[in-house]
């Protein structure tokens, strides 16, 4: 249940999976695919295929290793991984095991002193990213989730947490704070060097604003459908986003990706990159480390299928004509 749901009536959460099947490939053919290139660079780092772990809390509720496991196999794939502000392990156990790239992803909460020490810490570690999820002012009424509270097992905590914020009945830090604004995520991020991600951006005005207030990268997300029920799916969310944003930062999305298929229309459709939320939370329920290595070798060997199938030699050059709308049921010269 804490994975599988979403707000309200989870409309958004279907949607993001079901936006994808309102695009069709038209596939080009007798093109030569046999070099075909999945890596990547994203914030400047090299990865082997545009997918990202995004970063989601309680890792340890779905396997013993928690973070440390997703990162390791998230280093095994080459991929970047995100780890939240409410994961139970920290910082530093999960920099040590990894080294892929690592975004931390803090909240904007009151506490900016916590703020800046999460920070440091990051990149103390060596993270390649701050990632601030800015959707979260207060959390999404999630009613699986308020019939059946999560609870925390004996020796799992919010490990980078003070003392007495490490368990549950204090939580207001989980999410960020409602009366926050741009000018906070400005003081964040002027005390750290790592570059800027914001993470949870729908709305193109906020794209702009975030490269405004230096956004290296933007994600285009609504949490997974658990925040604002009815909120865009992402997937439709993200053209007006990417031309928005014009080449000005680099633009990410998350929200309903599944299938390989999925990461090429999205490329399509302008994205830089993906990042999977509950495809990664599923194979490391099901088997640890190696159950999240499986999802991400899953997802690579359906996206290089997919692109020699539809003739893409590489993700960083992906044609918007390889999608028609699926209403569109003829083709034009
Ligand atoms: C169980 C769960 C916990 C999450 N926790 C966080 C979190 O701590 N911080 C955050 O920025 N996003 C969090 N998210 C949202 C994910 O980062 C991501 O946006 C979302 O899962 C993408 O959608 P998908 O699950 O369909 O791939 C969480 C998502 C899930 C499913």
């Amino acid at each position: 249940m804490y994975v599988a749901g979403g707000a309200g009536d989870e409309r958004t959460m279907r949607e993001n999976i079901e936006a994808f099947a309102r695009w069709r490939f038209l596939p080009r053919v007798l093109v030569d695919t046999s070099a075909r290139d999945l890596s990547t660079t994203i914030l400047g780092r090299r990865v082997t295929m545009p997918i990202g772990i995004a970063p989601f809390a309680l890792q340890g509720l779905l396997d013993p290793d928690g973070e440390v496991a997703t990162a390791r196999a998230a280093t095994a794939a080459g991929v970047f991984m995100g780890l939240s502000m409410g994961s139970n392990r920290t910082i530093e156990d999960v920099a040590e095991a990894a080294t892929c790239p690592l975004w931390f992803q803090p909240y904007v909460t009151e506490d900016h002193a916590l703020m800046r020490d999460l920070a440091a810490r990051a990149e103390a570690a060596g993270y390649a990213a701050l990632c601030v999820t800015v959707d979260s002012p207060v959390s999404g009424r999630r009613d699986g989730a308020m019939r059946e509270p999560v609870e925390l097992p004996e020796g799992v905590v919010w490990a980078n947490m003070p003392a007495d914020l490490q368990r549950p009945g204090r939580g207001k830090w989980l999410t960020g704070g409602d009366r926050y604004g741009w000018t906070d995520l400005d003081r964040l991020s002027a005390a750290t060097s790592l570059p800027l991600v914001v993470k949870g951006i729908l709305a193109p005005a906020d794209a702009i604003l975030a490269v405004e207030h230096g956004a290296r990268a933007i994600v285009v997300s609504n949490h997974g459908g658990r925040q604002l029920d009815d909120s865009i799916a992402t997937l439709d969310a993200l053209p007006a986003i990417v031309a928005a944003v014009a080449g000005q930062a680099e633009v990410l999305m998350d929200g309903g990706i599944r299938r390989g298929i999925d990461v090429l229309k999205a490329l399509a459709l302008g994205a830089h990159a993906v990042l999977i939320g509950r495809a990664a939370a599923w194979g490391l329920a099901a088997a640890g480390q190696a159950g999240v290595e499986r999802v991400l070798e899953m997802l690579r060997i359906e996206l290089s299928v997919a692109m020699a199938i539809a003739g893409v030699t590489d993700v960083e050059r992906v044609d918007p004509g390889l999608l028609v709308a699926h209403e569109v049921i003829s083709t034009s010269a």
